[in-house]
């Protein structure tokens, strides 16, 4: 599955985002805006939310590396509803609904992922393939007439694109901006990328208070001044759009000819690009691995966030294992549990006390009120 990495190239997006920060990055509109506290403190905003972006909006809900065989499931529980992600025999993936059509008895229990062609209920064993079809159930003479076909899983759309597998609880739901990041994501080869880890934080603060701290940089330097802070250029960055998502790119060390030299190892040792994918998930492409975040908001002051973490390939020595652990331990761990994950909490603490009405954004902060334009046009 693993492409070779010298035979992937940029696509004219991203080399266009490199280029702009080769000149220096780009404040997209320098101006002061503001964003409401209410959106991070008020339930019913989180009860609107649910109803008109989580019930509606394509989700990422896991890289394709979770499931990198035929035969492969694994329950999922942060978006409110028993799901189950497989992928069949023939390769292809699905999100079902995590229920036993008999009588509606929850399928496969756990988080762990599954193997095998068979998923069995606990209660009367009946058994379905990882299509979702009904292949079995015992004592089937006490059943006169049931047709199989009438009982497969209940399947949700589902999409998998450029490595990462989406899904909608909207019947009526398309993909077509999946497939456009799918195309940026191939460039860098995610889907042949492996699953070295992932954890699910859960995060004592607004799901958006998350986003935020992903798009934008003018944090980089002060909260991560202890670990990766000084890997970066203070403020040098740029972004654009895919539809409702944005695309940004930060400089470590940007160096014009290297940008313009435009093959990847330069390119990602020079620059982290990060994708914020409308409504909550984040992918942060580090010079050797990638992190995968899905957020799952649970009330409006708590996020289950799941970080999968990425690399080229299984550690084959205990060398490579060390490199990667210690890299696990530094994002995972560091950056993002003990910083970002940190002071999205203390915000949401903040804000609950009504000290402030409205946070205020500068011009390296604009990517936050783009964000929250999307959010409330849909509101
Ligand atoms: S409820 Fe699943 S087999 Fe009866
Ligand atoms: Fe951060």
């Amino acid at each position: 599955m693993n492409a070779p990495a010298g035979r992937l190239q940029p696509t004219p997006g991203q080399l266009a985002l490199a280029a702009a920060l080769a000149d220096g990055g780009t404040a997209r509109e320098p101006r002061i805006t503001y964003v409401d506290a209410a959106a991070y403190t008020d339930p019913a905003r989180h009860v609107a939310e649910q109803a008109r972006i989580f019930s509606r909006a394509p989700l990422v809900i896991a890289p394709s590396a979770l499931l990198p065989e035929p035969n492969m499931a694994v329950p999922h529980d942060g978006f409110g509803k028993p799901l189950l992600v497989t992928r069949d025999r023939a390769r292809e993936a699905h999100v079902f609904l995590n229920v036993c059509r008999h009588r509606g008895t929850r399928l496969v229990e756990g988080r762990e992922v599954a193997c095998g062609p068979r998923l069995v209920c606990p209660y009367h064993a009946w058994s379905y393939a990882l299509d979702g079809k009904l292949v079995g159930l015992p004592r089937g003479e006490t059943f006169p007439g049931l047709d199989k076909a009438d009982y497969g899983l209940k399947r949700l759309p589902t999409r998998e694109a450029g490595g990462l597998i989406w899904f909608s609880f909207d019947e009526q739901a398309g993909f077509a901006e999946a497939d456009a990041l799918g195309h940026d994501f191939d460039a860098f080869g995610l889907a042949g990328l492996h699953l070295f880890r992932r954890r699910t934080h859960d995060v004592p603060a607004n799901w958006k208070l998350i986003m935020d701290a992903f798009l934008e940089s003018y944090h980089v330097l002060r909260l991560h001044a202890s670990t990766i802070g000084s890997f970066f250029k203070d403020g040098v960055s740029t972004a654009d759009t895919i539809g409702p998502h944005q695309r940004s790119a930060v400089g470590r060390d940007v160096d014009e000819a290297a940008v313009r030299a435009g093959d990847w190892p330069t390119l990602r040792s020079a620059i982290t690009y990060t994708y914020q994918m409308f409504p909550g998930t984040v992918l942060i492409v580090s010079p050797d691995y990638v992190n995968l975040m899905v957020m799952m908001p649970q009330a409006h002051d708590r996020v289950l966030v799941e970080d999968f973490m990425l690399i080229p390939e299984a550690p084959a020595t205990g060398k490579a294992l060390r490199h990667w652990e210690k890299s696990w331990a530094l994002l995972d761990g560091g950056v993002f549990g003990s910083e970002d994950f940190r002071a999205a909490a203390l915000g949401q603490e903040g804000l609950e006390s009504g000290a402030v009405e409205r946070i205020t954004l500068g011009a390296l902060e604009v990517g936050i009120r783009h964000f929250h334009d999307q959010v409330e046009a849909r509101l």
